[in-house]
């Protein structure tokens, strides 16, 4: 694919994003390690990488360390809403072809996603499983060129796991989600931050003493929970998992059914990777002035066809915020359109998590690469090693110091001979 193949906003952003990208990269210095060592050995020589991500100033420092490592990268967006366009203008800049405009509709979203898989792919790089699927359906043509592929999130290694089952994925996949390094602290300290950040850019509300209802104690539930605590939030906990709810209230929040909860919450959010978790029979129950939001993958948490069928009017009330009239005249607060608000209102997760969520994408990527004729047409896990050397550069980066087993330690937990 040529470089002046992209459909971004505005070119003349590209300065700003570069500065913002050089912003994060300092909080990313595992990715820095993995690009020094990629420019020397260029694994990607050759290869053609397709990657649909959140178009923001991380997914740009994996771009061009992926670039750096010799590849031919194309990007779009993973999220119709997610794209900061100053760093799409910098990775055009960069030579990385980008199809991603903030607020595409679902058409041109689609579409970019085909124009990425035009670039005949080997190698695919998908959060939410959007490319995939659209490969597999769209373009079969192309899969067989298609060596492996990563997937970033829940939602998608989900979607691909039912995939595999059905015995219709056509080429290996590696859940980087499902690293260690990447869902303890990803998806729990990235999500749990950045969800306060997009709620509160964009409502400005004070979160101590709300009663905030969190659906879903995942692993961004956790952290979204224990964040809004710490701000002084009542913590509601909604959950359909009898261990996971237990653990919430072990955890001291307080666990309901929605029914109930709806009915007293002030701000609700869906971190589940379900559908119609809040649905008509507690939109009808809310409070006047509650705030909906979202932070889970996709915008089908939030049964907004069935907050608009409740409705008489509705209007923006400020950026990321709109108002629904209801007929009974309650009014009901909806942000982000119900996609995840933390993409959609903030800048998503800190670099500094997103170092190791990439560089195991990176380092999954290389393994691929130097793998993929033993791999089966499976979703496989992160290899260990590469998990726990991220973890390694991690507390390294971070100046931490762990301690080692001894050689009798390490005799006395792989025996069974001592006891008492
Ligand atoms: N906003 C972001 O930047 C971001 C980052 C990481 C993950 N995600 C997405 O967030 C979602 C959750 O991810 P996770 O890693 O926490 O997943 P998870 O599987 O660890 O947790 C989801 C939880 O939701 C619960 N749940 C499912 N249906 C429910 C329902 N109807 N009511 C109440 N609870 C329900 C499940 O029992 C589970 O405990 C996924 O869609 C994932 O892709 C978003």
């Amino acid at each position: 694919m040529k470089t002046s193949d992209y459909d971004i906003k505005d070119i003349s952003l590209a300065g700003m994003g570069r500065q913002r990208i050089e912003w994060a990269s300092r909080e990313m210095p595992v990715v820095k390690l993995i690009r020094e060592r990629f420019e020397k050995e260029k694994p990607f020589k050759g290869i053609r990488i397709s990657a649909c991500l959140h178009v923001t100033t991380e997914t740009a420092n994996l771009a061009l360390t992926l670039k750096d490592g010799g590849a031919d990268l194309v990007l779009c967006a993973s999220n119709p809403l997610s794209t900061q366009d100053d760093v799409a203008a910098a990775l055009v800049e960069y030579e990385i072809p980008t199809n991603a405009i903030k607020a595409e509709n679902e058409d041109t979203y689609y579409q970019h996603i085909v124009t990425a898989l035009n670039s005949q792919p080997n190698l695919t790089v998908d959060d939410g499983a959007d490319l995939v699927t659209t490969l597999h359906t769209k373009r079969k043509d192309l899969i067989k060129n298609v060596l492996g592929g990563t997937e970033e999130t829940t939602t998608g290694v989900t979607r691909l796991r039912s995939f595999a089952k059905a015995k219709q994925l056509k080429y290996p996949i590696i859940a980087v989600n499902d690293a260690k390094t990447k869902y303890l602290f990803d998806n729990r300290y990235g999500t749990g931050q950045s969800t306060i950040d997009g709620i509160t850019r964009a409502t400005n509300i004070l979160w101590a003493g709300k009663k905030v209802v969190v659906c879903g104690y995942g692993w961004c539930g956790h952290g979204l929970a224990m964040r809004a605590k710490g701000l002084g939030s009542q913590v509601i906990v909604v959950e359909v998992d009898p261990v996971r709810a237990l653990e919430a209230a072990m955890d001291g929040f307080q666990v309901l059914p929605l029914k109930m909860a709806a009915k007293i919450g002030d701000i609700f959010i869906t971190v589940t990777g379900d559908k119609n978790v809040i649905d008509i029979q507690h939109i009808s129950i809310l409070k006047d002035g509650a705030i909906l939001a979202n932070s889970g993958h996709f915008n089908v948490e939030i049964n907004i066809p069935a907050l608009e069928n409740l409705s008489k009017s509705k209007r923006n009330i400020r950026g990321y915020v709109d108002e629904y009239k209801l007929k009974d005249g309650r009014r009901i607060f909806l942000l982000g359109e119900g996609r995840l608000i933390n993409l959609a209102a903030a800048e998503g997760h800190p670099a500094s998590v997103m170092d190791m969520s990439f560089a195991n994408q990176a380092l999954s990527l290389e393994y691929i690469v130097k793998n993929y004729r033993n791999l089966e047409n499976e979703v496989y896990p992160v290899p260990e090693y590469i998990d726990n050397n991220v973890a390694l550069l991690k507390l390294h980066s971070m100046k931490i110091t762990i301690d080692k087993l001894t050689r009798e330690q390490k005799k006395y937990l792989t025996s069974w001979q001592e006891g008492t």
